[in-house]
C-alpha cells in the first residue's frame, strides 16, 4: 500500500519526538489510520547538526521551500515555530492542496482563521491539537466532546514552564532563574523564555481555547495578561502559609454574550485541585451549563507528549484521506464577542 507522504518543518524537540512516534508506532499507527505513514523530508537549521534519533541524512535540507513545492508530500507537520515565514510556509502548503498539522499556538492565536478559513477553501486540513497544553487532546474535546453544551468557563495552568517554576519556588525554596535555566534545559521554554514568564504563551493558548470554546471571535489583544517574573519567593511563602499556591492561571469567562480573558498569577486555594498541578503538567477546567465542572490533566510540554497530539493529529488527517472529508471540519458558527471590562 502507497504511504501518505509527510514533510516535516522542524526537527527540533518536537520534531525529533514525531519521528521517533511515527517510525517506533509504525505498526499502530497503521491500524488507527489505515495506511503506512511515512516521513520524507524534514526541513532543518542546520544539517549538519548531530541528533539523538536516527534520520537517513538523504531527507533533510535546509530550506522548508523544498518540502512544500515537493508535490509528493501530502501532509505538512510543522513544529519549527515562527509566526511570518512559517504562515507563508503554511499558507502556500495549503494552495498546493496539502494538509497541515502544527503545534504552533502563536501562529495559530495570531493568524488561525485565516489559515483556517483558507483550508476549508482548499478543502484542506489544518489541525492543531499540539498548540495548547502539550499531550491533553483539550482542543478536540471542546470541538467535538463538548460540542452539545455551552461553555462559560474555562481556567487553567496552560504554560509548563512557569508552572515548573512556580512548583520547585514553592516546594524547594529554589530560585527564579537556576529554576528557568533547568526548564530550558529539559526542552520545555520557548526559544526566547520571555514569553514563558510574561504570560504571553499563555495568553495565546487561551486565545484558541477560549475562541474554540465560546465559539467567538477572540483575539490575543482581548487577554489582559501579566507574568511570573515579579513573583518572589516571598509571596509564595505568604500565600502557603495562609493556605493557597500561586499558579498562572489563565481565566476566560462568557456571560450574556460578554467575555473576559486574563492571564495572570493568581492565589489558589490549596483544596482546589488545580492547586495540585506540579510541574511541568497543565490542567484544563471547563465549566459546561449542561455538563457542569470537567477538568483535564496532563503534560503541557515536552518531547513524547507534545508529539503525541502531533501524530493524533496525523493520524485524523490520514483517517480524512481514506474517507475523503478532509477539510470538512464543522463550519463552526463564530458570534461576534464583546468584551467585558471592569465598569460591566
Ligand atoms: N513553552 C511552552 C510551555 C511549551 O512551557 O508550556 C509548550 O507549549
Amino acid at each position: 500500500m502507497k504511504p501518505v507522504k509527510v514533510g516535516l518543518l522542524g526537527l527540533g524537540t518536537v520534531g525529533t519526538g514525531v519521528v521517533r512516534i511515527v517510525e517506533g508506532h509504525q505498526a499502530d499507527l497503521f491500524g488507527q489510520a489505515g495506511s503506512p505513514i511515512s516521513i520524507e523530508k524534514i526541513a532543518v537549521k542546520n544539517m549538519a547538526k548531530l541528533r539523538n534519533v536516527a534520520i537517513d541524512a538523504g531527507k533533510l535540507t535546509e530550506d522548508p521551500w523544498d518540502v512544500i513545492n515537493d508535490p509528493e508530500i501530502d501532509v505538512i507537520v510543522e513544529v519549527m515555530g515562527g509566526i511570518d515565514q512559517t504562515k507563508a510556509y503554511i499558507l502556500e502548503a495549503i494552495a498546493r492542496g496539502k494538509h497541515v498539522v502544527t503545534a504552533n499556538k502563536d501562529l495559530m492565536a495570531l493568524h488561525g482563521p485565516e489559515i483556517l478559513a483558507a483550508a476549508r477553501e482548499n478543502r484542506c486540513d489544518v489541525l492543531y491539537e499540539a498548540s495548547v497544553a502539550g499531550g491533553i487532546p483539550i482542543i478536540r474535546t471542546l470541538i467535538e466532546g463538548f460540542s452539545s453544551d455551552r461553555i462559560t468557563k474555562i481556567m487553567g495552568i496552560v504554560n509548563g514552564t512557569t508552572n515548573y517554576i512556580l512548583t520547585k519556588m514553592s516546594r524547594e525554596g529554589a530560585s527564579y532563574h537556576d529554576v528557568l535555566k533547568e526548564a530550558q534545559e529539559l526542552g520545555y521554554a520557548e526559544a526566547d523564555p520571555t514569553s514563558d514568564v510574561e504570560g504571553l504563551d499563555a495568553a495565546r493558548k487561551m486565545t484558541i481555547l477560549a475562541t474554540l470554546g465560546f465559539r467567538a471571535n477572540v483575539a490575543l489583544e482581548d487577554v489582559s495578561v501579566k507574568g511570573i517574573s515579579s513573583v518572589g519567593k516571598d509571596d509564595i511563602a505568604f500565600g502557603k502559609r495562609l493556605g493557597y499556591e500561586i499558579k498562572l492561571l489563565g481565566i476566560a469567562e462568557s456571560q450574556d454574550d460578554f467575555i473576559s480573558v486574563s492571564v495572570q498569577p493568581t492565589l489558589v486555594k490549596n483544596s482546589h485541585p488545580i492547586a495540585a498541578v506540579n510541574g511541568v503538567f497543565n490542567a484544563v477546567y471547563v465549566y459546561g451549563e449542561a455538563v457542569g465542572e470537567t477538568m483535564f490533566y496532563g503534560p503541557g510540554a515536552g518531547e513524547l507528549p507534545t508529539a503525541t497530539s502531533v501524530v493524533a493529529d496525523l493520524v485524523t488527517v490520514v483517517k480524512n484521506l481514506k474517507l475523503g472529508v478532509n477539510g470538512m471540519q464543522a463550519a463552526s458558527v463564530f458570534k461576534e464577542k464583546k468584551l467585558k471590562t471592569d465598569a460591566q
